[in-house]
């Protein structure tokens, strides 16, 4: 079976491996060698953070340790349950609210998080493997299964491995599988002088 591929439809030219990432639910059974988790991870670790404070933190499960596979997954909402049960790896991102050097509030934790996990996910692209993140979880069962400290956050689930065959998913799923990634334009985003006011950069 060949992978689906789902390149972005650009107004400007992008590097590949970004216009190649993209969040599947059909994974293939076959598992992520561990050196290329370990490299995403990595990737993950290299991210930009306010002050440094690297506020990321992931739990990791893969399938060959089905316990701890199933108490990360029992952490999904349903409906992300019944597609990410099939992924060879899934997990939790969270974030440390304080930074470490003094204790104060960190409000790019969250941001900076977002940043370790789209690193990590183009690094998973790179090796010809994807992630879909998710937000349908349930963070207070996640910080009561493993013990996340009350100054910590869980933030969004994660699962990955290589792309799977489409077919594999129920009728809606497999629909929003094959159709095609969606952005709004640059114009509706990127201002000048004032908010609303579209940049000449990006004016169609
Ligand atoms: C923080 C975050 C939360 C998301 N939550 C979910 C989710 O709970 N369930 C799901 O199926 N997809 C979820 N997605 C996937 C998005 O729907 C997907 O990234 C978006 O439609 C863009 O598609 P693309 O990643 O293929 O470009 C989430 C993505 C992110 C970044």
């Amino acid at each position: 079976m060949t992978a689906l591929r789902k390149p972005a439809s650009t107004s400007a030219p992008i590097h590949d491996i970004i216009s190649h990432r993209w969040s599947p639910r059909a994974f293939d059974s076959r598992p992520v060698e561990p050196e290329k988790l370990r490299s995403l991870l990595e990737a993950a670790r290299w991210a930009a953070s306010s002050y440094n404070g690297q506020p990321w933190f992931f739990i990791v499960a893969t399938k060959d340790d089905p316990e701890n596979f199933q108490r990360v997954l029992d952490c999904f909402v349903e409906f992300n349950k019944n597609w990410a049960r099939h992924a060879p790896v899934i997990g939790l991102s969270a974030a440390s609210l304080k930074f470490a050097h003094n204790g104060q509030p960190n409000r790019h934790a969250f941001h900076d998080v977002g940043q370790a996990a789209a690193t990590l996910a183009l690094q998973a692209t790179a090796l010809g493997l994807q992630i879909h993140q998710m937000a349908g979880i349930d963070p207070e069962k996640a910080r009561k299964t493993f013990g996340v400290p009350q100054d910590h956050e869980v933030v969004a689930g994660i699962a990955l491995g290589y792309p799977g065959d489409p077919a594999s998913l129920p009728d809606q799923l497999r629909e929003r599988e094959l159709a095609s990634r969606e952005r709004k334009p640059l114009a509706s985003f990127v201002f000048t002088g004032q908010w609303g006011n579209t940049s000449p950069l990006v004016k169609p």
